[in-house]
């Protein structure tokens, strides 16, 4: 019999797929995917695949995003349970509602939010390009939704917008404290300390650098330093170790997202064999929802 993963690689000739995985995904399924990013990286990648068939694993945003980006394609996910809980804590119709009371404002949406919510925004943004597309608006006036601490970071690096920051938080990030970390540097002096921009403001200002996964990724390269703080979720510790190696990274306990774990190799060659779950979308919140995701791609 063959292995888990020769059967996937045979399965996905057979369907032309493509494996996409996040940066926080289980090791042994970063190790089985074409290509392993952030939010925007992998977007980029669906975005440009010529595969017919998208193995998305990762959280069910993610492959949404795959499936506004290509309509004409099955994108997969291995388990359709994984949702982020981030992307739970804002509605359609809250977005229509915030809209009404800041007129003229434009809504700029974190891609970690639902397909539907995406058909309401102007523009979508991810951690990697959120100051960049804050500052391209048109508007001085801007809703940012649903990531508070993403919406305050931007803010704090684009000063010439008004913006209106929503209750959103991503549990993982939002957890790290400032005792955690101030711990961690006493452990490991003179490592620099890399943060997601979904930490809390204060957490962010003991950081050296703040980016999204794929931005640690460069800081950590071009750094002379062996030793790491990084604040974020651990399973990135994985793609750090194995594109950086002698160095050593340190994260704070419990930065772990259970959602994204929930792609396994099994699961993957599960949804190949049956090509089940598939992400489906109506075709009215694709054509809505494709216009702020193109936006958003547009401008790095
Ligand atoms: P990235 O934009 O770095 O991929 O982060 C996505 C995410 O969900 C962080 O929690
Ligand atoms: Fe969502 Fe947080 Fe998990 Fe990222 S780490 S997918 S924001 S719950």
């Amino acid at each position: 019999m063959d292995s888990v993963s020769e059967r996937i690689a045979k399965l996905k000739a057979e369907r032309n797929a493509v494996i996409l995985a996040h940066n926080y995904c289980l090791p042994e399924v970063q190790d089985l995917a074409d290509k392993v990013g952030d939010s925007l990286g992998l977007s980029i990648a669906a975005s440009e695949t010529d595969a017919d068939v998208i193995v998305f694993c990762g959280v069910t945003f993610m492959a949404e995003t795959a499936k506004i980006l290509n309509p004409e394609k099955t994108v997969l996910i291995p388990d359709d349970a994984a949702i982020c809980s981030m992307a739970q804590m804002c509605t359609p119709s809250e977005i229509i509602e915030a809209r009404k009371r800041n007129p003229g404002a434009e809504v700029v949406g974190y891609v970690n939010s639902t397909a539907a919510c995406k058909a309401e925004m102007d523009v979508c943004c991810t951690s990697s390009n959120a100051v960049s597309i804050v500052s391209s608006v048109d508007s001085d006036d801007i809703v940012f939704v649903p990531d508070a601490n993403l919406g305050a970071y931007s803010a704090s690096r684009c000063p010439q917008k008004d913006i209106v920051l929503w209750h959103g938080f991503c549990p993982i990030h939002q957890s790290i404290s400032v005792k955690q970390v101030e711990d961690l540097i006493r452990a490991h002096p003179g490592a620099p300390v890399i943060a997601h921009p979904e930490c809390r403001a204060p957490v962010l200002a003991l950081a050296d650098d703040i980016g999204s996964t794929e931005a640690m990724i460069r800081f950590v390269r071009s750094s002379d330093k062996r030793e790491f703080i990084v604040l974020t979720e651990v399973g990135m510790g994985h793609r750090l170790e194995s594109e950086c190696p002698g160095r050593v990274f340190h994260f704070p306990s419990a930065a772990v997202c259970g959602a994204m774990k929930m792609a396994t190799p099994e699961g993957i060659l599960s949804c190949l064999e049956t090509m089940s779950p598939q992400v489906t979308l109506s075709p009215e919140t694709i054509e809505r929802a494709r216009r702020p995701v193109e936006r958003m791609i547009s401008i790095h």
